[in-house]
C-alpha cells in the first residue's frame, strides 16, 4: 500500500532528460558555501559530499537535508569513501589548508599538493568521464597539479581562477561607476591573487567601452582611480581574511556560476585558469592561469582572443612567470 496510486498510463521518464550529479570534495567554509549556492539554482539532480571529518561531514549533509521543502529537489549524499561521488559529471575540489591573516595562497602550496596526491586519483577512478573544477589554493598550480595527477585531457580541467577577481572587479567599478555590476564587462586575468592583471582596454558598461568613451569625452584617464581598484581586488581576500577569517559566500557563487555554465552547457565566457601555453604569447612550459574562456558540457571550449596592450601583455606574461617559478620547484 503506497501513499502515492501510480497513473498505469504515466509516461516512462524522458530517455533525454540528463541526470547530473557533481561531487563536492571538502565541506568547509568554501565547500559548503558551494554546495548551498547549487541546491538553490536546480541544476543537479544529486550532490555528493566527501571530507575527512566524518561527524562534521554527516552534520553538513542533514543540515542542507532540512531544507528539502524549501528547494528543488536533489538528492544529497556524503561519505568519507570516494565510492559516494560514482559517475559525478563535476567533481568540485576545494579541500585543503586555507590562509591565515596575512598569509599568501603560494604559502599553501606543499600542504595542499600532498592532499591531492591523495583526492584526485579516486575521484578520477570513480568518474573517468568528470570535469574537474579546482577551487582550492594556490587554485592556479593546484589546478596544473590535478591534470597531472587525473591524466585527464586539459578542456576537462579547471581552476576557478580570476572568475572572483572579475566579480570583485566589477563590483568595486559598479560602486565607483554608480551602476549595476551586472551591466560591468571586466576582465581580471593571470594568477588568482597577487600577480593578478586588470584588462582595462576590456572594461565597458552597457555596451560602452569605457577607455575610449574617457578619451573621446576628452574626460583626464584616471590611471590612479583605476590602479587604486585593481589594488583593492588584490587585497580583497586578506582583508576579508583579517576580519571574518575566511571568505565563502563570493567563491560560493563563482564556482556555482560556473558549474551552471558547464553543465547547463550555455557557452558563456568566463575568466578561469585553463592551460595557457601558446595564447598571448605565453610560453616557458605547461601554465594553468585565467584568461577568458568559453565554458560548456565539453570543458573548456574555447579561449577569447581579446586585444591586450603592450602593458597587459607584459604582465600576464610575468603573472606566468611567477606562476611557472613555483611549479618548476614541485617534482611533479
Ligand atoms: P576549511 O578549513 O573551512 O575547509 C577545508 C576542508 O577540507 C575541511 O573540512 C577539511 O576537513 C577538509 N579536508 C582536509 N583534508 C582533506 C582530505 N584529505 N580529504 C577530504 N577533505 C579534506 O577551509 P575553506 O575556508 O573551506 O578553504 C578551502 C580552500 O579553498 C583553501 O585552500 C582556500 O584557500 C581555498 N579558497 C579558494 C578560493 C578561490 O577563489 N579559489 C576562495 C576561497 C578559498
Ligand atoms: C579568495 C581566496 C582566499 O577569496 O582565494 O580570493
Amino acid at each position: 500500500q503506497t501513499f502515492f496510486k501510480p497513473i498505469n498510463h504515466a509516461a516512462p521518464p524522458s530517455p533525454t532528460k540528463r541526470h547530473t550529479k557533481i561531487s563536492v570534495i571538502g565541506t568547509g567554509n568554501v565547500g559548503m558555501a558551494i554546495a548551498q549556492t547549487i541546491l538553490t539554482q536546480d541544476f543537479v539532480e544529486e550532490l555528493a559530499l566527501v571530507d575527512a571529518k566524518a561527524d562534521k561531514l554527516r552534520g553538513e549533509m542533514l543540515d542542507l537535508q532540512h531544507a528539502a521543502a524549501f528547494l528543488p529537489r536533489t538528492k544529497i549524499l556524503a561519505s568519507v569513501d570516494y565510492a559516494v561521488t560514482a559517475g559525478s559529471d563535476l567533481c568540485i575540489v576545494t579541500a585543503g589548508a586555507r590562509q591565515i591573516a596575512g598569509e599568501s595562497r603560494l604559502n599553501l602550496l606543499q600542504r595542499n599538493l600532498s592532499l591531492f596526491k591523495a583526492i584526485i586519483p579516486p575521484l578520477v577512478k570513480y568518474s573517468p568521464d568528470c570535469i574537474l573544477l579546482i577551487v582550492a589554493n594556490p587554485v592556479d598550480i593546484l589546478t596544473y597539479v590535478a591534470w597531472k595527477l587525473s591524466g585527464l585531457p586539459s578542456n576537462r580541467v579547471i581552476g576557478s581562477g580570476t572568475n572572483l577577481d572579475s566579480s570583485r572587479f566589477r563590483f568595486l567599478l559598479a560602486d565607483h561607476l554608480d551602476v549595476n555590476a551586472q551591466d560591468v564587462q571586466a576582465y581580471i586575468v593571470g594568477e588568482h591573487g597577487d600577480s593578478s592583471v586588470a584588462l582595462w582596454s576590456s572594461i565597458s558598461v552597457g555596451g560602452v567601452p569605457i577607455l575610449s568613451f574617457l578619451e573621446k569625452q576628452q574626460i583626464a584617464y584616471e590611471k590612479e582611480t583605476l590602479e587604486r581598484i585593481h589594488k583593492e581586488v588584490v587585497d580583497s581576500a586578506y582583508e576579508v581574511i583579517s576580519l571574518k577569517g575566511y571568505t565563502s559566500w563570493a567563491i560560493g557563487y563563482s564556482a556555482a556560476n560556473l558549474a551552471r555554465s558547464i553543465l547547463r552547457d550555455q557557452r558563456k565566457i568566463h575568466p578561469v585558469s585553463v592551460l595557457a601555453k601558446g595564447f598571448y604569447g605565453i610560453d616557458g612550459g605547461d601554465v594553468f592561469l585565467s584568461l577568458p574562456a568559453q565554458l560548456g558540457r565539453g570543458g573548456v571550449l574555447g579561449v577569447t582572443n581579446i586585444h591586450l596592450n603592450e602593458e597587459e601583455s607584459h604582465r600576464l606574461r610575468n603573472s606566468a612567470k611567477t606562476i611557472l617559478e613555483v611549479q618548476s620547484q614541485l617534482g611533479i
